[in-house]
This record gives structure tokens, C-alpha cells and sequence, in this order.
């Protein structure tokens, strides 16, 4: 048994995965400011005396240290950041705070309080733009176009100087989309809204062609905590995801089936790509982390399809 931090433990990932932690018999504390995160997220867990809430901001150094080494922390799972790329693209300030700042307050907490052991939510944002590129992980010359994954990239880098200075134990996956059960963002959520209040009409950014793999929360979790135990020292890095993809265009199909809605008609915004930073498409190399043994139990479709079913509609 370990005591765990998981920052971002309110949010969609984080608080599926403080579920896995505890059913692993870990003491869990989830820290949160609950900017995006929500507390119905982790209401089923309020009850075990193994799960702890705290709602701080993760980006105030001082405070988290203290936190640390109040809780006698064995292990930092970091999963704290701006996850709403759209706001960032308009402020982007947010992500300097929240998805970097986050960042450097737990290496910095991590370094003042002697604990070696991370697990850093990483993207596939950090390559940028690479149309036609195999992206294996090892590929150099990373230009992110979203402040978001600049902000991503940045994180990497002064994981590496950290950990390199602190004999740290780091493992970072780079998500794709990652879609489950209390999804707060993202195209499916967004297609809900819109249909719930027009069911008539859908507006669809870009030209719906924009294509991506959808991991499954549930394949991704397994996957964190299994081989986050494994990690030894230095930093490991995986490219996780599903060889398969789905266009935004078969989304805003199987959305339409879902809700029953068979004559809406779909306005596309035009252009090839959602919002300004937005990769409309990338070709993961997932033979690393597939070489380990390691297969997601749902395609790209599946994921969407699963994800649909799990939700209250
Ligand atoms: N969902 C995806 O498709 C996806 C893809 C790639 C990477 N990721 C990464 O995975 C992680 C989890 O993402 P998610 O989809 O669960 O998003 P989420 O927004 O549901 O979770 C992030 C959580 O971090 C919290 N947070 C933000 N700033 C904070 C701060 N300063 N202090 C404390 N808490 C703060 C938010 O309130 C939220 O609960 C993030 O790091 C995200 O960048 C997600």
C-alpha cells in the first residue's frame, strides 16, 4: 500500500483512476481547485476511509510542498492541467499556469520532499503538426501548435532536468483522445450539447474529416497503473493509444443514432481543421508500447460506441 497523490483527481481521467488505485488497496488523496474537475466525479469514493479530497491549486508551490510532507507521499500521479485546448487558444495564460506551473510545482514539491516516483498525463499535442509522419516517441524536433502542447512539452523537458537531478523514477504516456464514462469535453460532449438544444441542426467545426484514435479511459488506466509500478529509474516515455481512428463525421453519426435523431442536417464550419491549434489528424507509432504485451480491449469506434452507452442521455 502506498500513499498516492493524483493531481487532477477530480477530472474525468484522474478520478477513474483513483477508482483503480484504491481497488488496488492504495490511500489515495485526489487534489483538485475543481476549475474543470467536478465532485460528482469522485462522490462514489467519499465514503472510503483509503480516498482523501483536497481542493487546492496545484500551481501554488508552497502549499502543495507542504501538502506532500504532510501526507508523507510515496508517489505523485500528475494529471492537473488545462484540458479545455479551446479556452487556452483565446487566454493563453491558462496553460502557463495550469498545465505548466502544475507541473513545476510537483517536481518542485517532489524534489523538496525526496519522493522519486512520477507519472506525468502527457499528449500526442507535443509533436504539432506532423501530417504523414510516423510519430514514434524518439522522433526530434518538436513543434507544438497549441499553447496546450507547448505547454505539454515544456512540462517533458523539465521533467527530464528533474529527473535527471533528482534520480527520479518517471513514467510519461502521450494520451491521443481519450474518451469514457463522465467525459466533460471533447467533440462527443460538445455534439450533446449543441443537439440537445437544436436537434435540427448540428454545427460540425471544420470539414468532419478531421480523424483521431479515441483510446478507452477504462484500457488507459489499466495501462497507467500497471506499468507506472514497473518504472524504474530515469524517464520512460510511451506513445498509448488504438491503431484505429474515427472521423468527426462518424461521430456526430453514431451522437445522432444515440439520441434517436435520424434528419439532422450537419453545417460545417469548413477548413480541414476544428479551431486554430487543432491537429486534424496523426499517425501514432504504437509499436513500443505494444511490443511490451500491452493491447487496448477497445478500438477507436468501440471507445466512441462504449462511451455513448455509459452516458445518461
Ligand atoms: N482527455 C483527453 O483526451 C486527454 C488527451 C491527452 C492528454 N490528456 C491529459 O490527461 C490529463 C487529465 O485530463 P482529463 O481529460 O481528465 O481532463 P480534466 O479537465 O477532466 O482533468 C484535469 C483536472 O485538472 C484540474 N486542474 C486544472 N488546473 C489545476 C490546478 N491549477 N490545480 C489543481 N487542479 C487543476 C481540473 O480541475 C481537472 O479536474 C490532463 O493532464 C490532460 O492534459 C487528456
Amino acid at each position: 500500500m502506498e500513499n498516492i497523490v493524483i493531481t487532477g483527481g477530480a477530472g474525468f481521467i484522474g478520478s477513474h483512476l483513483a477508482g483503480k488505485l484504491l481497488e488496488n488497496g492504495n490511500k489515495v488523496i485526489s487534489v483538485d481547485n475543481f476549475e474543470l474537475g467536478k465532485h460528482e466525479n469522485v462522490q462514489e469514493y467519499l465514503d472510503n476511509p483509503n480516498f482523501e479530497l483536497v481542493e487546492m491549486d496545484v500551481s501554488k508551490a508552497d502549499e502543495f510542498s507542504m501538502l506532500l510532507q504532510e501526507k508523507h507521499v510515496d508517489r505523485i500521479y500528475h494529471l492537473a492541467a488545462n484540458s479545455d485546448i479551446q479556452k487556452s487558444a483565446i487566454v493563453p495564460g491558462v496553460d502557463f499556469t495550469n498545465t505548466f506551473g502544475t507541473t513545476y510545482s510537483v517536481l518542485e514539491g517532489m524534489r523538496r520532499n525526496g519522493i522519486k516516483k512520477l507519472f506525468f498525463a502527457s499528449t500526442s499535442a507535443v509533436y504539432g503538426d506532423k501530417s504523414g509522419v510516423n510519430l514514434t516517441e524518439d522522433i526530434g524536433g518538436l513543434s507544438p501548435i497549441s499553447y496546450y502542447g507547448g505547454a505539454k512539452l515544456a512540462s517533458e523537458a523539465f521533467i527530464s532536468s528533474y529527473a535527471y537531478m533528482n534520480e527520479m523514477e518517471v513514467l510519461i504516456f502521450r494520451f491521443p483522445n481519450v474518451i469514457g464514462p463522465n467525459l466533460t469535453h471533447g467533440v462527443i460532449f460538445d455534439f450533446i450539447k449543441k443537439l440537445n438544444n437544436n436537434p435540427k441542426e448540428l454545427e460540425i467545426l471544420g470539414d468532419g474529416t478531421q480523424c483521431k484514435p479515441y483510446l478507452y479511459v477504462i484500457d488507459l488506466v489499466d495501462a497507467i497503473v500497471e506499468y507506472s509500478m514497473k518504472q524504474g529509474k530515469g524517464v520512460e516515455i510511451f506513445n498509448i493509444g488504438v491503431d484505429t481512428a474515427t472521423t468527426v463525421k462518424e461521430i456526430a453519426d453514431m451522437v445522432c443514432r444515440k439520441l434517436g435523431l435520424y434528419q439532422v442536417e450537419y453545417r460545417y464550419t469548413g477548413g480541414n481543421v476544428g479551431w486554430k491549434g487543432d491537429v486534424p489528424s496523426f499517425q501514432y507509432d504504437l509499436s513500443k508500447i505494444y511490443n511490451t504485451g500491452w493491447k487496448p480491449k477497445h478500438n477507436s469506434n468501440e471507445s466512441v460506441q462504449a462511451t455513448l452507452d455509459s452516458l445518461n442521455l
